[in-house]
């Protein structure tokens, strides 16, 4: 293990380099229940206060460099509209967006967050909680440990993830708003389960969870299959989110249509690789 870790995360509370301890284990079984569940697990306190005040300070450093996209959108991130498709259609939703990223090739070469992302230890503790392996960092150089910003009145409406699996670090919390909701396992490989998601575009709120996420910790979440949103932003405090992730397929990177509307642009792999991808999502 390299030593600069136990200055990030916990490592009393938890020994994430010693997967084999009980006090490890018991977490573990403990994320993987909800994950299960809920598609969604909370580890409270994971990362160190220095670490926090570390990594605001690197966002704030290049917060003029964060790319800020305020199209509306649909659930599946497209913001063209397809005429040939029912009216009731939830392609046919589109929704206001006003959500940042610090992409994460702009990093410095010592990010704390690049970093810990690259540090072995993390990746076998989320794909010990998922109970999925091998899981990979995601090839995307854009997305793959970005900074999240949500200024006032900023919102991020209801989407899927195009990664299986996303790690939140909550390193600001607004005045108010700003809250992660998510309908756990609304849609599948091969089935998009579109009349239920139209419902929760519609205002259903059967399904719909929330979740309290405060600085330092840490969210596990499958957002390939739950349909999720953050909430208004409201008062003057930005809300301020790192969100690594992890994916299945080591090879994959985000679609240049994505890529251009979320992240601002379009780098040659996102053409080399644009391929149809294998889970038969619509996204
Ligand atoms: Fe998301």
């Amino acid at each position: 293990m390299n030593d600069r870790l136990k200055t990030i995360v916990d490592l009393t509370k938890y020994p994430i380099h010693q997967l084999s301890s009980n006090k490890i284990k018991n977490i573990i079984k403990k994320c993987k229940k909800e994950l299960d569940q809920y598609s969604c697990s909370t580890i409270p306190n994971f990362i160190l206060p220095k670490a926090l005040n570390i990594m605001n300070d690197e966002l704030e450093k290049q917060i003029n460099k964060v790319f800020m996209s305020n199209k509306s959108i649909n659930p599946y991130l497209n913001s063209k509209d397809d005429q040939s498709l029912s009216k009731n259609h939830p392609k046919r939703t589109f929704m206001e967006r006003d959500n940042g990223y610090l992409n994460s090739d702009l990093f410095e070469k010592n990010s704390e967050m690049k970093f810990l992302y690259e540090q072995e230890e993390l990746l076998n503790f989320v794909s010990a909680c998922l109970g999925v392996a091998p899981i990979y960092r995601w090839a995307d150089p854009l997305a793959c440990h970005a900074y999240n910003v949500m200024k006032t009145n900023g919102i991020l409406p209801w989407h899927f993830d195009s990664c299986e699996f996303t790690l939140s670090i909550m390193i600001q919390k607004p005045d108010k708003g700003g809250i992660f909701e998510y309908c756990p396992f609304i849609r599948e490989p091969g089935n998009e389960n579109y009349d239920e998601v139209k419902k929760v575009l519609d205002g259903d709120r059967t399904r719909v969870r929330q979740l309290k996420l405060e600085p330092g910790d840490l969210q596990i979440f499958k957002g390939r299959f739950a349909l999720h949103r953050v909430t208004r932003v409201e008062g003057n405090r930005p809300r301020y989110l790192c969100i690594p992730a992890y994916v299945l397929d080591p090879w994959r990177v985000n679609t240049p249509e994505h890529s251009k509307a979320i992240y601002g642009k379009i780098l040659p792999i996102h053409i080399e690789r644009n391929q149809a991808r294998s889970d038969g999502l619509a996204d």
